[in-house]
């Protein structure tokens, strides 16, 4: 079993006069996804000789000089030591099954269709399907002209890395534009239950309608926002009135 995975705190505890050096190290190494094979180590050296060890599998302290001995059987026979090692060897097998069940689950793409001008094709325009920040890297990123797949004038980059365990692709279809055409860029992937369809939309007069009434929208809601807290802070101001009046005055009036 080559663990796959491993994880290390490191103590340092020295005295520069004395020229003594001594290191803690724990590590959590395991290769399964539950976390079952998840063992837990810690040594402690001084002056880079290791004194003990205590390794999970074997549940207690081994102890490798004379003084590591000694002090190996004294925390093999102190029960809180020995459960805190416990509780950390839980902590390990944890943290194995959050690694994998966490970290490396599917991450689904963000999807951006545009179109962009050929430089020196035979066609008028070019449509880019950029596929962004999914995990893992196998996808199929497609062409649908009409609901039908086009292989032909399709260019594709490779899975680029980001740098961050997610991808990024970009596919090229150079075509030319034909009334009531309809084309869209399916993407299959590991995060996705069926294929996504995201169909490309000119900038024609619909693309230019619904950015006018995205605006129109976002000033409204400014609008209804900002009465909203001018009302807000009118009724607001009346409540911290009302309390005053009947706490401070009714000695002096009675
Ligand atoms: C921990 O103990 C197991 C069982 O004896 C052994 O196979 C393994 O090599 C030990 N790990 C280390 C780092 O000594």
């Amino acid at each position: 079993m080559s663990p796959a995975l491993s994880f290390f705190t490191l103590l340092l505890v020295f005295s520069r006069a004395d020229a003594l050096y001594g290191n803690l190290l724990s590590r959590c190494q395991f290769s399964s996804h539950d976390g079952h094979d998840a063992v837990y180590l810690e040594q402690f050296y001084f002056n880079k000789i290791l004194e003990v060890q205590y390794n999970s599998t074997l549940g207690k302290v081994i102890g490798y000089t004379t003084e590591g001995k000694t002090f190996a059987d004294i925390l093999n026979n102190n029960p809180g030591f020995i459960h805190h090692e416990q509780w950390k060897t839980e902590f390990c097998r944890r943290g194995a099954q959050r690694v994998y069940g966490g970290l490396l689950t599917p991450v689904e793409p963000s999807v951006w269709v545009r179109s962009v001008e050929a430089a020196g094709s035979k066609h008028p325009g070019m449509l880019i399907c950029s596929v962004y920040n999914f995990y893992p890297k196998q996808i199929r990123v497609t062409w649908l002209r009409n609901g039908k797949e086009t292989t032909s004038d399709v260019m594709s980059s490779d899975e680029m890395p980001n740098g961050n365990w997610l991808y990024q692709v970009h596919s090229f279809l150079e075509y030319t534009p034909r009334p009531g055409e309809k084309i869209s860029c399916k993407v299959e992937h590991a995060s996705l239950v069926e294929p996504q369809l995201h169909e490309w939309e000119p900038m024609s007069d619909s693309g230019m309608y619904k950015i006018i009434v995205g605006i129109a929208g976002l000033l409204l809601g400014l609008v209804f926002s900002v009465g909203g807290l001018m009302y807000y802070k009118k009724k607001s101001s009346e409540r911290v009135l009302v309390p005053t009046t009947e706490v401070f005055y009714p000695e002096n009036t009675l």
